[in-house]
């Protein structure tokens, strides 16, 4: 069931690429170069690291402007470096909108030009999420926590649930790292929001990669991890529908979702360095070491996400707000609380299918490239 998995995330999946790590994207045009076409709009940094809100910008009036593509590719390099915009009252926005920019942001960012929107691999699912219409849409993943709630209560709880508090760690993800070619960019749009709580959060994976000594980057760098999710294959046969294929690239198709993707990572729009595939809900271990090993490996990681809240930009969503975040360089969790006020929270997610990750020796950190002491 897609749905169980959990709120901002889309789940499981992989299929495993070389071994090899490569080393650039042929037909990324990068770094890309911010061109000044949004300086007429105001904006606040969410903290000096990442994120950063833009009070009255609206998709429509880029989608509709003469200068559109430069607009859109400007956004694009914007959010590859802040990690994460911050949107508010995007009233007018519909799903159609919403997937296009969504399109266009990777479209115009230099992804490879045969990618397009992912395509939730049990969108055939019975148990998928309608949206607020009523109608469905491959290309669009829905939370809503109501309908979520009552799926967990038929299944007695979560995944793993106890009568213990949650360890919110597990909801630390990036979307879509089940597949060959996971997500570049994400856009989630909130259609309702209960009276406070559901906040969703950021890390940033590039103040990560800085926060590590340079020996033990180096050889983390050496790294893949395997993000395996048979989930959708056993939803798919117990449901005796086949999984969606192919889901946004020619390379994501069939249904053994266990990619292996580095845990170092180079972002195609910026050049720089992150950590990638070394946490989180859909990383199943690290390849090529003992088993505490791994464990120890992605524990050290979780640990610097966990313990540096000045990595982090918290939403605080209101009705119709959006976030845009580069899954490349950042991990998001959303925050299960909205059970203890009531009221519902109803969000539509689109994504983008970026390139197949890559780690270039030659990029840089992002302190490295702006000359940012890590002291
Ligand atoms: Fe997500």
């Amino acid at each position: 069931m897609p749905s169980v998995i959990d709120s901002e995330n889309n789940t499981m999946s992989d299929s495993a690429i070389d071994e090899k790590i490569p080393t650039s994207c042929p037909s990324c045009p990068t770094p890309l170069v911010y061109s000044g076409s949004l300086d007429h709009l105001p904006f606040f940094e969410i903290t000096p690291i990442i994120g950063r809100e833009y009070p009255t910008l609206k998709i429509t009036g880029i989608l509709h402007s003469n200068n559109a593509e430069q607009q859109i590719r400007d956004l694009a390099i914007i959010i590859s470096e802040r990690g994460v915009v911050f949107l508010r009252d995007q009233n007018d926005l519909h799903i159609s909108d919403q997937k296009q920019f969504c399109d266009l942001l990777g479209k115009y960012s230099g992804r490879p030009a045969d990618h397009g929107l992912h395509v939730h691999p049990i969108y055939r699912d019975p148990g998928n999420l309608s949206l607020p219409d009523g109608s469905t849409d491959e290309n669009i993943y829905v939370i809503n926590s109501e309908a979520q709630k009552k799926i967990y209560k038929t299944m007695g709880g979560r995944p793993g649930s106890t009568n213990e508090p949650r360890d919110l760690s597990r909801e630390w993800h990036s979307d879509s790292t089940f597949e060959n070619v996971p997500s570049d960019f994400s856009f989630l749009k909130m259609e309702e929001t209960p009276p406070h709580g559901g906040d969703t959060l950021w890390c940033s994976g590039y103040e990560v990669y800085d926060r590590i000594s340079p020996s033990f980057r180096s050889y983390l760098e050496t790294l893949t991890a395997t993000c395996a999710q048979p989930v959708f294959k056993s939803a798919a046969t117990a449901g005796g529908y086949q999984v969606m294929s192919p889901r946004g690239s020619p390379l994501n198709v069939g249904d053994e979702f266990a990619p292996k993707h580095p845990l170092v990572r180079t972002n195609r729009i910026t050049g720089w360095k992150a950590i990638f595939a070394g946490a989180g809900l859909h990383v199943t271990k690290i390849n090529d070491v003992y088993t505490h090993e791994d464990q120890m490996i992605r524990d050290y990681i979780m640990r610097l996400i966990t313990r540096n809240h000045d990595c982090i930009a918290r939403m605080k969503w209101t009705k119709n707000a959006g976030a845009i975040w580069n899954n490349s360089c950042v991990w998001h969790a959303a925050t299960p609380d909205t059970h203890l006020v009531g009221g519902n929270r109803i969000g539509v997610r689109a994504s983008s299918i970026g390139e197949v990750p890559y780690l270039d020796p030659n990029s840089k950190s992002r302190r490295e490239a702006l000359n940012i002491s890590i002291t």
